[in-house]
């Protein structure tokens, strides 16, 4: 795909568009080794070698991470008060990643980093049921017929119906499965059986797991196989 040269450099984050036109405008963009004075020239980061200053620009249209979300980091590309977990993706080659959903500020747990809009858009569809699953800690007693009333469906304090939903119960902890993302769903859902979450945290959303080596706040890459597998969700 061609995109204008100055649409490149931010994208990448390398310069804005007015640095753009005077780093050109002084020979200190290369395309494909000749300076380029205009800006708005058409490229392909496909194809085309793009050097800044003797150095060269490394492209990918698209980019993939899984964070493990620790918490007091919010959901968020940008926030006057936290740290975002857009933030946190210090290797990032683009400029316009954004998280695929949201966790709560204090939230652990998977979540996908990504500039994928199509994707991002597919996995939190709630018409296409995407699995996600929780590991959930609370204080309270869990009604004997809780795990009927998660399966048949809970009234949240909205009035709302949530989808039916699976969980196993173990003491105060939980592995909670549900189809949907509505707001502070899980916490809600526990309220609406008189309990309270005091910890949460995201284990998996469709196909991909949070890989078991990543300390909250550490991220990688996913593989090309995560990606297909997304994907065909
Ligand atoms: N449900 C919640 O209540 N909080 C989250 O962060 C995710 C799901």
């Amino acid at each position: 795909m061609m995109i204008r040269l100055d649409k490149f450099l931010t994208e990448t984050g390398s310069l804005t568009r007015s640095q753009a036109k005077e780093a050109a405008k002084k020979g200190r963009i290369l395309v494909n080794g000749e300076a380029e004075k205009k800006t708005d020239r058409k490229i392909d980061p496909e194809k085309d070698e793009i050097v800044l200053d003797g150095k060269r620009i490394s492209y990918a249209a698209y980019e993939y991470y899984m964070l493990n979300k620790p918490k007091g980091v919010v959901s968020a590309t940008e926030d006057k008060k936290y740290p975002t977990v857009v933030q946190l993706i210090q290797d990032r080659k683009r400029t316009d990643l954004f998280p695929a959903g949201r966790l709560d500020i204090d939230t652990e747990g998977l979540l996908l980093i990504t500039n994928d809009g199509e994707l991002t858009h597919n996995l939190l569809s709630p018409k296409k049921h995407v699995d996600k699953v929780y590991l959930a800690e609370f204080e309270g007693v869990f009604p004997e017929d809780g795990k009927e009333q998660f399966q048949a469906g809970l009234i949240l304090e909205d009035g709302v119906k949530t989808m039916p939903s699976h969980i196993i119960v173990n003491g105060n902890q939980a592995r909670l499965t549900i189809k949907e993302g509505k707001f502070h769903q899980v916490k809600r859902m526990f309220q609406a059986v008189g309990c309270q979450v005091t910890y949460l945290k995201r284990l998996s959303m469709g196909s991909l797991t949070l890989d078991e080596n990543l300390k909250p706040g550490e991220y990688r890459p996913l593989t090309n196989e995560e990606i297909e597998s997304l994907k065909q969700q």
